[in-house]
C-alpha cells in the first residue's frame, strides 16, 4: 500500500489510518431495534494512506481492486456510483452536512477484512474514510459512527443499525463492548481466557441478503406499531416484553419476528453476565439458542449456515456455534476449547468440503482495539498486490 501511494503520488508525504472489522457476539438485528448487541473488534483492518492534493481533485484508489476515481471534494450533490467509492464519498457528504471541511485529498486504501462475508468490510472503510477526510482534525467518536452508518444508509442505499460503525470506532483489545444502541454507551467485558472464538466462513452470499434485511426493518416497525396500540410506551422492540404478544394480534410472522428481537435482548444481558462469570457453557447454550431463533423466527439463516452450526455441535470441545451478521451466508461464529481448536478446524472445515465442495475459511477472532492512525509502519502487514 505504502509503494503504491509513492507510485501514484511520489511527491507527498501520506498518514496512515486504520480502522477494522468486527465478529458479533450475540444480540442480531436488534441495534435498528434500539436494543444491545455484543461485538468484538477483529485484528484485521481496512488501512488508508492519505496526504494532501496537488490539484484540486480528491484521488481515491484501492489497492484491492487495481481502480481509482476522482472526484472534486465539493461533494454536496454527489450522486451514488454503486461502487466501492459510495463509502467513501458518502462519508465525506456527511462530514461536509456537520460543517467538516472537505479538502482536496490524495488517498489508497487496502483492506484485509474479507468483503461479503458477514465481518463488516463495508463498516471498516467508511470509517478509516472519515479518519483520513479529517487527517488528524479531532472528532466524536459517537459522532463518527452515526455519521459513518447514515453514509450507508442514505448514500448506499442499506438500512443498517450502528453496530458495526460502533465497534469499528470503540472496540477494544481483549474485550467484547455490550453496546446499548438507544443510549449509545458501552460497557466492556474481558472474555474467559479459557476458549477460542473462531468464526468459519461459509463463502457464501445469498442474493436475498440485501431485500431480506429491509425487509425485517419493516416487520419490527410493524411489530411496534401493533404492540403500541395497547402499550403505547413501546417506541422500539427493545422496550416490549415477550408477554405483550399475547394480545397484539400480529401477523404470525411480524410476532415471530418481533420475538426474536425481544429474546435476543434478553440473551445480550445474559451473555453479558456469563462471560463476566467466565461460564463458558451458559454462553454456548445462549450461542445455540441464539441460532435457533435466527433459524426458525428471523429466519435469516440457510442451509450452508446451519450446516455449519450443527456440525460444529457434534465435534469435542465445542460450547456453542451461531451465525453472525446479517444473515444468509456469512461466517458462524464458535467458542472451542482452546486444546481442540486444531482439531475443530480441521473436522469443520473437512466436512463442508465434503458436503458442499468448498473450502471454509477458519480464523481466530482476537478482540482488538478500534480505528486510529498507524504510526509504526511496521504494524501493517505486507500485501503482494499493486497494480500495474
Ligand atoms: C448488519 C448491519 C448491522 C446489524 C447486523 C445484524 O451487519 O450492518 O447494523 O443489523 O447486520 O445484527
Amino acid at each position: 500500500m505504502i509503494d503504491e501511494f509513492r507510485k501514484l503520488f511520489p511527491d507527498l508525504t501520506p498518514r496512515f489510518f486504520r480502522a477494522p472489522g468486527r465478529v458479533n457476539l450475540i444480540g442480531e438485528h436488534t441495534d435498528y431495534n434500539m436494543g444491545f448487541v455484543m461485538p468484538i473488534a477483529l485484528d484485521m483492518n481496512c488501512y488508508v494512506a492519505v496526504a494532501g492534493s496537488n490539484d484540486r481533485k480528491t484521488h481515491i484508489h484501492s489497492l484491492d481492486r487495481g481502480e481509482g476515481f476522482d472526484f472534486d471534494p465539493d461533494v454536496a450533490f454527489a450522486k451514488p456510483r454503486k461502487n466501492w467509492t459510495d463509502y467513501v464519498i458518502g462519508v465525506a457528504q456527511q462530514l461536509s452536512m456537520r460543517g467538516v471541511r472537505i479538502l482536496p485529498m490524495s488517498m489508497v486504501f487496502h483492506s484485509e477484512v474479507p468483503e461479503g462475508s458477514g465481518l463488516s468490510s463495508s463498516a471498516a472503510l467508511e470509517v478509516s474514510a472519515a479518519l483520513a477526510f479529517l487527517n488528524g482534525r479531532t472528532y466524536s467518536g459517537v459522532e463518527m459512527a452515526k455519521l459513518c452508518q447514515r453514509a450507508e444508509i442514505d448514500f448506499v442505499g442499506n438500512p443498517c443499525g450502528i453496530m458495526d460503525q460502533y465497534i469499528s470506532v470503540f472496540g477494544e483489545a481483549n474485550r467484547a463492548l455490550e453496546l446499548d444502541c438507544r443510549s449509545l454507551s458501552h460497557k466492556p467485558v474481558e472474555l474467559p481466557a479459557n476458549a477460542a472464538l473462531l468464526a468459519v466462513n461459509s463463502m457464501v452470499k445469498h442474493d436475498l441478503a440485501t431485500s431480506a434485511y429491509g425487509d425485517r426493518v419493516k416487520e419490527c416497525k410493524a411489530a411496534v406499531a401493533g404492540i403500541a396500540r395497547l402499550h403505547p410506551e413501546v417506541k422500539a422492540l427493545r422496550d416490549a416484553k415477550l408477554e405483550y404478544l399475547e394480545n397484539a394480534r400480529l401477523d404470525p410472522t411480524v410476532e415471530k419476528r418481533a420475538r426474536h428481537i425481544i429474546t435476543e435482548d434478553d440473551r445480550v444481558e445474559q451473555f453479558f453476565a456469563a462471560a463476566r462469570r467466565g461460564d463458558l457453557d451458559q454462553m454456548g447454550k445462549l450461542f445455540v439458542a441464539s441460532h435457533r431463533s435466527m433459524q426458525h423466527d428471523y429466519e435469516i439463516s440457510c442451509e450452508e449456515i446451519d450446516f455449519l452450526v450443527d456440525t460444529a455441535l457434534t465435534i469435542d470441545g465445542v460450547y456453542g456455534s451461531r451465525m453472525t451478521g446479517g444473515g444468509f451466508g456469512g461466517c458462524t461464529i464458535n467458542l472451542v476449547r482452546p486444546d481442540r481448536v486444531d482439531a475443530f478446524t480441521k473436522e469443520i472445515v473437512d466436512r463442508y468440503q465434503a458436503r458442499y465442495n468448498k473450502q471454509a475459511p477458519v480464523f481466530n477472532c482476537v478482540p482488538s482495539s478500534g480505528a486510529r492512525e498507524v504510526k509504526d509502519l511496521s504494524t501493517i502487514p505486507a500485501t503482494n498486490k499493486t497494480s500495474s
